[in-house]
Parts: C-alpha cells; structure tokens; sequence
C-alpha cells in the first residue's frame, strides 16, 4: 500500500513538474502578457532576470532529483549514483534554488506577505539541506535521510502551491487572501505532516487514546 501511494506521489510530481516546464514557452522570450509575467516588464531586465532564468531551470531539476534520491530501492541499488546525483542535487538547491527564490520573493504576486512566506521557505530549504550534507559527510545517515526527507518535501510546495492555483481555478473560487495563504500554507502544513508523522503521530495517538479511555 506505501509502495502504491509513494508511486502516486512521485507521479503527481512528475505530471506537475511537465506542466510546469510546458509553460515554458511564455519565458523564452519573455511574454509580459503571460499570467506569470503580467506586470513585471518594469523590473524584469533588471536583477529579476538574474534570479528568473537560473530558478526556472534548477526548480525543476531539482524535484525530479528529489524523486530519484529519496527512493530506498535507488540508494540500494545504485549507492554510486546517489552520491554522485546527491552532491548535485546539493550544489543545485543550495547554490540556485535557494537564493533564486529568495531573490524571486522581494516581488512575490500579491505582496509582502507571499514574499515572506516564499522567502521564509527559501531560508529553511537552504538550513536543511545545508544540515543533509554535513550529516552525509559526516557518516550519520539517519539524521542525514530525515533532513533530505525535510528538503525534499519543501521542494514539493512548488506542486502543492500549484495544485492550490488549480483547485482554485476549476471551482471558480477567487480571493485575495487565498495565494498569500497557499505561500505559506504551501510548505508550513506539508512539513507540519512530516514532522507528526516521523514522530509516531502523538496527536493522532493522544486522540486514539481519549477515545478508548472514554469507550
Ligand atoms: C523550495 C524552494 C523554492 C522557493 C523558495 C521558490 C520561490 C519562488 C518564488 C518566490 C517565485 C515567484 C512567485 C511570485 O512571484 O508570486 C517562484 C516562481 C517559480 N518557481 Fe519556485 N521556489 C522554490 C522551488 C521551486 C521548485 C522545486 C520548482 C519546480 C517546479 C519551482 C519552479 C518555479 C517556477 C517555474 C516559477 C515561475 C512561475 C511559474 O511558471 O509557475 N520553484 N518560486
């Protein structure tokens, strides 16, 4: 069953990260009337550029090696690949995802609070994979998986955060609170979900608990 629902995931994974690289089309060159890019011209040739381009391609890269070096049955089975694939994957999130974004957050759509969010995420990408790395180096693996686990479900807010645009669209649903919320709520809820689960769920378990204790 967590074999299947893990395939699924990776799946949705690869289908958004395809959909995304599909609208490439509206950057190359830039089309200031393309949803993105709609009132941006002023900024655009600037810095902007600068941090753009460089995220536009490592976002994806690093997603799709997200998905290979997470995989148990890939670590085993080609445990050189993984390193060699890892300290890209590294050098990628941590050298231009990261401070691209950061960079990309100072003009997030709709404000100040997006752009916090964004580049809130930004910072704690660059902490945990900074932390994956040194554990990897220094040979304490386990700790080394719970931080790559923690970048790569950061990572995932780029599909979350689009799925959220998504649901919104087909329902019709428009507010002006809803991307603000969907930049934070984007990675704080999936790495929240993460953590609970890596601790043995003690909500879950609490509740559990008072229900038998009541029954
Ligand atoms: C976790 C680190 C990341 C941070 C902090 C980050 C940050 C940002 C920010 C601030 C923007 C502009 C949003 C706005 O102006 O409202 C953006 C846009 C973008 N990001 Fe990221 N991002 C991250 C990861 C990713 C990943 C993993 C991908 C891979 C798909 C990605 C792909 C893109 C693309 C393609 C855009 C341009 C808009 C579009 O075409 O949808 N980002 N990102």
């Amino acid at each position: 069953m967590q074999t299947v629902l893990r395939l699924l995931a990776g799946l949705l994974v690869l289908r958004v990260t395809v959909a995304v690289v599909l609208g490439y089309h509206d950057y190359f060159p830039p089309n200031f009337e393309s949803d993105f890019l709609q009132g941006r011209a002023d900024y655009f040739w600037g810095g902007y550029q600068w941090a753009f381009y460089p995220h536009i391609v490592s976002g994806p890269v690093s997603l799709i090696l997200g998905t290979i070096l997470i995989g148990d049955r890939f670590r085993k089975r080609f445990p050189q690949w993984h390193r060699y694939l890892g300290r890209i994957q590294v050098a990628c999130v941590l050298l231009v995802v990261t401070p691209s974004g950061l960079g990309m957050a100072w003009h997030a759509e709709t404000g100040a609070i997006a752009g916090a969010g964004f580049g809130l995420l930004a910072i704690v990408t660059g902490v945990c994979v900074t932390c994956g790395w040194r554990s990897a180096v220094q040979r304490r693996f386990a700790e080394h998986r719970r931080w790559m686990w923690r970048t790569y479900v950061l990572l995932c807010s780029a599909v979350v955060v689009r799925m959220i645009g998504g649901l919104a669209t087909v329902t019709d649903f428009d507010a002006p609170w809803l991307y603000p919320l969907a930049a934070w709520a984007s990675w704080l809820v999936p790495l929240l979900a993460f953590e609970l689960n890596r601790l043995g769920n003690p909500f879950i378990r609490a509740i559990r608990g008072s229900i038998s204790c009541s029954s």
